[in-house]
């Protein structure tokens, strides 16, 4: 049996799937790890934690699947994106922790780039808008503050990398420091419409251009593993970002399909085709995926909390025991509560880009309980998404139809909602891990295991369709009251 094997490495979980020719799951081991929040915005990962765990559930998942390191034809990795390392080129080293993309340190520095008026320029460049959430004003962080870092890199001895990158080099034992395009479509320093590193931004963040690594199709021969690690020599085929694999395995490969996965936030990206569309209403333009050197863009709108906003309820404030208790207590619980939470714990992002909001609670009367506070919780994901679909209007853009995936969307509440605030049809495909999926896709495609798109496109199948069942006044006035929630922590 010939398999594919795909490493998911997520904001809050390292995951490795195993796919047979069919696009059948065979086997999946999924590990968490540790979050540190050293100040107030801050949010670091250690790299070396990340390693081993991606390493542990790589092997649990082969030995499960009954699998022989020989059978697997090709390694796909997806990721978190944005997320910056910068190691030493000798020894592996990382010379300070993982600085991930919900990380809000350099707000200041991102507010002193649009008071200089570059933000027309940056976003016409990279299709970004500038924020600390991308990963350029990271590595300068990096190289401003560790000691020695930026003689260092200036000497050519340090590397920075994407997750993608820094598993690809681990997993080659430092022979390879690639990337591919979407991911370096994330950084703030990649011109999209080139497709390749551009050097004023480089300038301008003041990042030596010997630190960054070679950007390929999202469908290549990244290199080979180690033979030592995972028992044979496995190449690497595939790399794309989390959010864009999601894409490619909800098999969104024609321009109008959208897909919205909701993880630790919430990203809707929709299918431009050959378009950069540059958005009016402060959505992204990024690369969706690049096969045989041609770019397929997509328009994508990016929420930073969504499952965490249920992580928080259950192990902040241990309203439930389980993200699933939400569904019976939402069910039990009448929409129309008044209750409103915002979740920015981490700022908010599309369409509002505001790293300072922080989150809220709304509407609490004597009688708000449990129920009221998780079913807001699951709401703010909806109307979270409800922005993005009408920044997407705005832009004239309407997809035409909803894909949704990730672990939230086991929630058939969730979905209903989200369908009916929405007004909009929602499909929940058979597969709700397609971030996995996309990225054994890719490598699958790369290494002949898959022939062609269209291959993969027959593989993906609906397991339920959500259609609106909410009158259009009461849509507008739950949706209203949220807009009215947000204007109160936003821009103050
Ligand atoms: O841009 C950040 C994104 O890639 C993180 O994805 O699934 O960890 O929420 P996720």
């Amino acid at each position: 049996m010939r398999a594919i094997l795909a490493i998911d490495q997520g904001t809050t979980s390292s995951r490795a799937m195993l796919f047979s020719a069919d696009g059948r799951q065979l086997a999946s081991a999924q590990q968490d790890f540790r979050q540190h929040f050293p100040r107030d915005g801050w949010v670091e990962h250690d790299p070396a934690e990340i390693w081993q765990g991606v390493l542990s559930v790589c092997r649990r998942a082969i030995s499960d699947a009954g699998l022989a390191p020989s059978d697997i034809a090709a390694l796909g990795i997806t990721n978190q994106r944005e997320t910056t390392l910068v190691w030493d080129r000798a020894s592996g080293e990382p010379v300070y922790p993982a600085i991930v993309w919900q990380d809000r340190r350099t707000a200041a520095f991102c507010q002193s780039l649009r008071e200089r008026g570059l933000e027309d320029m940056i976003s016409a460049r990279t299709g970004l808008l500038i924020d600390p959430y991308f990963s350029a004003t990271k590595i300068r962080w990096i190289l401003d503050e560790v000691p020695d870092a930026r003689a260092r890199a200036e000497r050519g001895e340090l590397a920075f990398g994407t997750v993608d990158s820094f598993l690809l080099w681990q997993l080659t034992g430092g022979r390879e420091h690639r990337t591919d395009a979407t991911n370096a479509s994330r950084t703030l320093l990649f011109d999209i419409h080139e497709q390749c590193w551009d050097p004023e931004l480089l300038a301008l963040f003041d990042i030596p251009a010997s630190m960054l690594p070679q950007v390929m199709d999202s469908a290549a021969d990244f290199g080979a593993t180690r033979r030592d690690l995972l028992g044979a020599a496995i190449p690497v085929c595939g790399i794309a970002g989390d959010q864009q694999a999601a894409l490619f395995g909800q098999a969104c490969f024609h321009e109008g399909m959208a897909k919205s996965t909701y993880g630790t936030g919430c990203f809707l990206m929709l299918n431009t085709g050959k378009r950069a569309l540059q958005s009016q209403h402060r959505l992204l333009t990024t690369v969706a995926y690049r096969l045989d050197g041609e770019v397929t863009y997509a328009l994508e709108g990016s929420i930073f909390v969504a499952g965490a906003a249920i992580q928080w309820l259950r192990d902040g404030l241990h309203l439930i025991a389980a993200a699933g208790e939400s569904e019976p207590l939402a069910q039990r619980t009448a929409p129309d509560h008044g209750v409103y939470l915002v979740p920015a714990f981490t700022g908010l992002g599309a369409p509002y880009w505001d790293p300072d909001a922080r989150g809220a609670i709304f509407g609490l009367t004597r009688d708000t309980g449990i129920g009221e506070i998780v079913t807001a919780g699951l709401q703010s994901v909806c109307y979270q998404t409800k922005d993005l679909q009408k920044a997407m209007e705005s832009d004239g853009e309407r997809p035409v139809a909803l894909r949704v995936d990730g672990g939230m969307v086991a929630n058939n509440w969730l979905l209903q909602f989200l369908a009916d605030i929405l007004g909009a049809t929602v499909d929940r495909p058979a597969i709700i891990e397609t971030t996995a999926l996309g990225a054994a896709y890719l490598a699958g495609l790369r290494s002949g295991l898959y022939d062609s798109t269209a291959t993969l496109e027959a593989f993906w199948q609906r397991e339920r369709r959500f259609e609106p069942r909410m009158d259009k006044p009461d849509r507008d006035r739950l949706y209203a009251g949220w807009t009215r929630a947000v204007a109160r922590i936003h821009g103050n």
